[in-house]
């Protein structure tokens, strides 16, 4: 059976760390979406993080679940008798982390476990970076910096806490429709039980399957560009599930809003090749824009293709 490769972060430092670097390289080439074991986050904290995660979804956002436009609208479609499927509605409870913004306050120990959570994600993140400027023979830092744009710039590292509960007509209604992350580096915490998360490799769906206590790492568009299409960001979906309430916690390490994006200048030469093949194919390159503004044509196109996003963000 095909799988994403699973990869122990922690042979980086040591013998194997050649043939580590190599197996993430891969993953990123060949996957857009690898497994981590031993990344070096604390199993303790994993186990904090899943109990309050679990508690807060129960005290502060089971109830709402219920009344959701989701429910709603499949509900609305099994007494209507019609076939089909439930359009423009994802079957999951989501909300998002920042350091800005307010956090769920009810659960005991929510607040303090996912700051300590996301101070060790925001770090391996960086390591993750730092390799792929690595594997990609980019100065150390490249990544991060480009991110970090400018002074008071910084970059923008979000925690999106999601549940995706048992649903009644799996096949009428979408966990979460198919799409590309629009950002860079993307660190998903995802259930140990209940899977559902797929992602679409050589025209199939692929499962990835649920490793215990194991980080999923994928990148987004904003590193297809850095990378002038080396690591591609990759289609990826979530399927409702009839059993069990699935839990992801993804963060995203993304540029700052006004972060440049351009491919970096030292792979449009060795890949000028390639890039001509593709823009025959294609009828498109990276162009070169403000973050802000591609999130601005992403919101509105998340589930549709990259490439015409490429296009209306257009070059500056
Ligand atoms: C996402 C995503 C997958 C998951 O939030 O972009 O793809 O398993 N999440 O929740
Ligand atoms: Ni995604």
């Amino acid at each position: 059976m095909t799988t994403i490769p699973v990869i122990d972060f922690s042979k980086l430092d040591g013998e194997d760390r050649a043939q580590t670097l190599a197996q993430i390289s891969k993953g990123c080439e060949e996957w857009g979406f690898f497994q981590l074991v031993n990344h070096g986050i604390p199993v303790e904290l994993l186990e904090r993080v899943k109990k309050v995660g679990a508690e807060c979804f129960k005290l502060e956002r089971e109830e709402a679940f219920k009344n959701s436009t989701p429910v709603k609208l499949l509900n609305e479609l099994v007494e209507s008798k019609k076939n089909g499927k439930v359009e423009n509605v994802d079957w999951e409870d989501v909300f998002l982390l920042t350091d800005d913004n307010e956090w769920p306050s009810n659960t005991p120990q929510f607040k303090e476990t996912m700051k300590e959570y996301r101070s060790e994600l925001k770090k391996l993140a960086e390591r993750v970076m730092e390799v792929m400027d690595e594997n990609l023979g980019l100065p150390k830092g490249y990544i991060k910096k480009v991110f970090n744009e400018g002074d008071n710039n910084s970059a923008f590292f979000g925690t999106k806490v999601s549940h995706y509960p048992p649903c009644p007509h799996p096949e009428k209604v979408n966990g979460l429709r198919a799409h590309t992350d629009a950002g860079g580096v993307i660190l998903l915490f995802q259930d140990d039980q209940v899977d559902g998360l797929q992602i679409l490799k050589d025209g199939q769906w692929i499962d990835v399957l649920p490793v215990p206590n194991a980080i999923v790492i994928n990148t987004g568009d904003q590193i297809e560009v850095l990378s002038n299409g080396k690591y591609k960001s990759v289609w990826h979906r979530v399927l409702s599930k009839p059993d069990g309430n699935r839990r992801s916690i993804a963060s995203f390490y993304n540029p700052s809003l006004k972060a440049t994006i351009a491919p970096a200048p030292e792979l449009l030469v060795e890949n000028k090749d390639i890039m001509k093949k593709e823009m025959e194919l294609t009828g498109t390159t990276y162009p070169t824009f403000v973050f802000g503004n591609y999130m601005n044509v992403y919101n509105e196109q998340k589930f549709l293709p990259k490439e015409p996003r490429f296009l209306a963000v257009g070059t500056i």
